[in-house]
C-alpha cells in the first residue's frame, strides 16, 4: 500500500526530526495493535533509544501476558520490561462500583507506573527519558476531546479512555502519538509493512481498563475475574474454530453482578450469569450486533456452562451502538 508506506517513512523522519540524538523515548506497550505498532515504529526510527514497558495490572485475559511478551520479544525484538502490578490496580479497585471511578484509578495507576519506569531508566542511563509514545487512534481524539464543530463538547465526553487527556498536566514527558491521524484499518496496513505478524494485527480491540470495565461493579469480588477469563476464552477460541474472529470487530464476555437459580445434575445451583457480546464496526464509533446461527450459540452456551465452575446463565447482548456502546462500563 503506497500510502501507508508514505505515511510511515514521514513519520519516521518526523520522529527522527523530533527525539534529539542522546534523547531517550520510554513507551507503554498494552498488548494492542496500536501501542504494538506505534512502538515498532518508533523502534524502527531511534532503535534502542525507546523503552517499552507492559504492564500485567491484573485485568488482562487468559494467559495475556505469556502470549503478548513472546510477541514483543521474538517476532518483534522490542526492548521491553514486563511490570507485575497486579497488586497495585486491584488493591485499589477494591469495593469500587462506578464505571467511571474504576476507569480513572486504573488510568492514574498506569500513569503512577510509567512515572517509576522513568525514574528507574533516569538511573540507570544517567539522564532522564524526554517523550512519550501513545498509540493514540483518530477516533480516540475525536471521543475524549471532539472537534470544534462537531457538536459535542467535553463535558459530553462519553468514557475518560484513559489513554487520551487522561495525562498530569505537569507531566514532563513530552508526547509521541505517531498514529494520531488514523483510523485502525490503517493502522493494521501500517503494521503489516513494519512486519507485525498478521495474527497480531488481526487482534480485537481490548480496552485500556481492561477486564475492570466487562467485570461489572467491583471487579475484585469473588472469583469474578478467574470466571470470566475463563468464559471468554471459550468464547473466543469457539469463534476462532468457527473461522468468525476476522469478521467481527470485537467480541467478548461480561460478568454481571447478580446470581440466578439453575440446576446442574441433580442439584439446585444459584450461580453467575455472563453475556456474550460480538460486534461488527469500522471504527468503534458506531456498531452493529454480529450474527451467530443458532447451532453455533448452543455450543458455545453448553461449553460455558458445562466447563466453568460458577456459571449456569449465559445471555446475549444484541444491542447496537447507540444506544449501547460497545462495552457495558
Ligand atoms: P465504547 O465502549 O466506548 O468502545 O463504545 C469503543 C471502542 O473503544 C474501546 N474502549 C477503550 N479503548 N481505552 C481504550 O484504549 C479505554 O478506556 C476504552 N474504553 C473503550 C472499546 O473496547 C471499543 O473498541
Amino acid at each position: 500500500d503506497w500510502k501507508m508506506r508514505d505515511v510511515l517513512d514521514e513519520e519516521i523522519e518526523v520522529i527522527k526530526k523530533t527525539v534529539g540524538p542522546d534523547d531517550h523515548v520510554i513507551c507503554a506497550l498494552s498488548g494492542g495493535v496500536d501501542s504494538t505498532v506505534a512502538a515498532t515504529l518508533v523502534h524502527r526510527a531511534i532503535g534502542d533509544r525507546l523503552h517499552c514497558v507492559f504492564v500485567d495490572n491484573g485485568l488482562l485475559r487468559y494467559k495475556e501476558r505469556e502470549r503478548v511478551m513472546a510477541t514483543f520479544e521474538s517476532d518483534l525484538h522490542l526492548p521491553v520490561t514486563c511490570v507485575d502490578a497486579a497488586d497495585r490496580f486491584l488493591s485499589k479497585l477494591k469495593g469500587v462500583k462506578d464505571p467511571e471511578c474504576k476507569r480513572k484509578i486504573i488510568g492514574k495507576e498506569f500513569i503512577s507506573i510509567f512515572d517509576d519506569f522513568a525514574q528507574e531508566l533516569e538511573h540507570k542511563l544517567g539522564r532522564r527519558p524526554e517523550y512519550l509514545v501513545q498509540g493514540t487512534l483518530y477516533p480516540d481524539v475525536i471521543e475524549s476531546c471532539p472537534p470544534p464543530g462537531s457538536g459535542r463538547t467535553h463535558s459530553h465526553t462519553i468514557k475518560s479512555h484513559h489513554n487520551v487527556g487522561g495525562l498530569p498536566k505537569d507531566m514532563r514527558l513530552k508526547l509521541i502519538e505517531p498514529l494520531k491521524l488514523l483510523f485502525k484499518d490503517e493502522v493494521r496496513k501500517l503494521g503489516g509493512i513494519l512486519d507485525v505478524p498478521e495474527a497480531f494485527l488481526k487482534r480485537h480491540p481490548f480496552p485500556g481498563p481492561g477486564l475492570a470495565v466487562r467485570v461489572l461493579g467491583d471487579v475484585t469480588e469473588g472469583n469474578a475475574l478467574e470466571v470470566l477469563r475463563q468464559v471468554d476464552e471459550i468464547f473466543i477460541q469457539s469463534i476462532k474454530d468457527a473461522g468468525l474472529y476476522d469478521s467481527i470487530w470485537q467480541a467478548f464476555a461480561v460478568f454481571l453482578p447478580v446470581q440466578t437459580v439453575g440446576v446442574q445434575g441433580d442439584q439446585r445451583t444459584h450461580s453467575h450469569v455472563v453475556a456474550l457480546r460480538a460486534v461488527t464496526s469500522e471504527d468503534g464509533m458506531t456498531a452493529d450486533w454480529f450474527y451467530f446461527d443458532h447451532k453455533f450459540l448452543d455450543n458455545v452456551v453448553r461449553k460455558i456452562c458445562n466447563s466453568v465452575r460458577g456459571v449456569n446463565r449465559v445471555c446475549l447482548d444484541i444491542t447496537s451502538k447507540p444506544p449501547a456502546t460497545v462495552e457495558w462500563e
